[in-house]
């Protein structure tokens, strides 16, 4: 990929891992990009570095604007090893007169690295540091993801360096928002915040107040991942103030494994009980969906089920492991959550299940429902009616 010229002299340096697939357990199907920034003025700053296997490539690609020499400041807005794992490789070539980060950074990178030779610089949270010409404008933006997390504002560019906030995993050859299909945009866009950034929302409705009453003007917002903002940046901004909010739709998600079709029977019966009530269901098997593609399609769920058989006293591995997951990553703002399952003589699987929802956050106001081997009719019937007394609950966490 070539750099890309964002505004005179600011270029963005994209870096495009094409054929990653698996992100530390989130599925990056269509790849990702790790961006840098490089502003040139009377001093070279380069914003963030990229994963350690890649530093060749950044080299390169620094190579085709400026000699990497002549960097004189390297920002660093995230300690995580996408953003840092090159920053050894990147300060030998380079030699940089002060690496500029918070103090919570600095501390992080020396706990990765051990190296107390890096000529780091501290920055504190609304400093402004002039860098050749231009006004850095420097946010602290704790546990967005990281403690170290943190924006880089460019003051006379109206550019605002957002880290992993506002990216996506999406390998493209574009490289702004306005340049691809808006909605496969978005859904990679909730994709990221279901899997990364969810556990954070709080940080998120304090971050999104902190950027408003700054009243920062702001031509394009340009993440450490993915496609650059333009266009849509109050679309992007609007979605992160819903996403954090929890603001929940008319939407309910079945989430299920099957050993038989017992329990998929019972998931299809709840799916019409709900579908009866208005509510657009969608049934997730997860022989079928990778965890993170569920995870993405309860971020707006109103209503959560799981269903699992039980095998050797317990839930099939693969709920478990979902379950897991999404309690780590929390989903909480008052979404219903339902369980059931089959079983054949002993049924721990919903009371296992059980666990996991309520520690996710999820309320939990009906008994789970569950059958002795194959569901009749009447279990069936008990199945609709399930479906449909979650749907009438959901009904007042409903806001979009
Ligand atoms: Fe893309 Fe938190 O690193």
């Amino acid at each position: 990929m070539m750099p890309v010229e964002i505004k005179k002299g600011l270029w963005q340096l994209p870096v495009v891992d094409w054929n990653v697939r698996d992100f530390h357990g989130y599925s990056v199907y269509q790849g990702t990009t790790y961006n840098t920034y490089l502003a040139v003025g009377d001093k070279i700053t380069l914003f963030d570095t990229v994963k350690k296997d890649f530093a060749g490539d950044l080299l390169g690609m620094i190579a085709k604007i400026v000699d990497p020499a002549k960097i004189d400041y390297i920002v660093v807005n995230h300690a995580e090893p996408d953003h840092s794992g090159a920053l050894p490789a990147i300060v030998e070539a380079v030699c940089p007169e002060k690496i500029f980060c918070s103090a919570v950074c600095k501390n992080a990178l020396m706990d990765h690295f051990h190296d107390d030779t890096m000529p780091f610089s501290i920055l504190t949270n609304g400093s402004e540091t002039d860098i050749g010409g231009r006004t850095l404008y420097f946010m602290e933006t704790r546990m967005l993801h990281w403690p170290d997390s943190c924006f880089s504002y460019l003051k006379e560019d109206k550019v605002l360096i957002s880290s992993d906030a506002f990216g996506h995993h999406w390998a493209t050859s574009e490289r702004y928002d306005d340049e691809v299909d808006f909605s496969k945009l978005m859904r990679q866009c909730a994709k990221y915040y279901a899997n990364i950034i969810l556990p954070y929302s709080n940080m998120v409705q304090k971050v999104l107040s902190s950027v408003s009453s700054l009243n920062l003007e702001i031509d394009v917002i340009a993440p450490d991942h993915g496609l650059m903002w333009r266009k849509n940046i109050p679309a992007i901004l609007s979605a992160y103030d819903e996403w954090s909010r929890h603001c929940l739709k008319n939407k309910a998600v079945i989430v299920y494994d099957t050993m038989w079709k017992s329990t998929e029977k019972m998931a299809l019966s709840i799916l019409d009980g709900l579908k009866s009530e208005g509510i657009n269901t969608e049934l997730m098997s997860l022989t079928h969906n990778h965890r993170s593609e569920v995870m993405t399609d309860i971020l707006d769920a109103s209503v959560v089920v799981f269903g699992s058989p039980t095998l050797n006293n317990g839930m099939l591995p693969s709920v478990n492991d979902m379950l897991c997951y999404m309690k780590g990553l929390k989903p909480a703002g008052g979404r219903i959550g339902g369980l059931f399952g089959s079983y054949g003589w002993s049924g721990e699987a919903v009371a296992e299940m059980k666990e996991y929802m309520v520690k996710a956050g999820l309320e939990m106001p009906e008994e789970p429902l569950k059958t002795k081997y194959v569901p009749d009719s009447d279990v069936l019937d008990q199945c609709f009616e399930y479906g449909r007394t979650l749907a009438r609950h959901s009904a007042a966490k409903i806001c979009v």
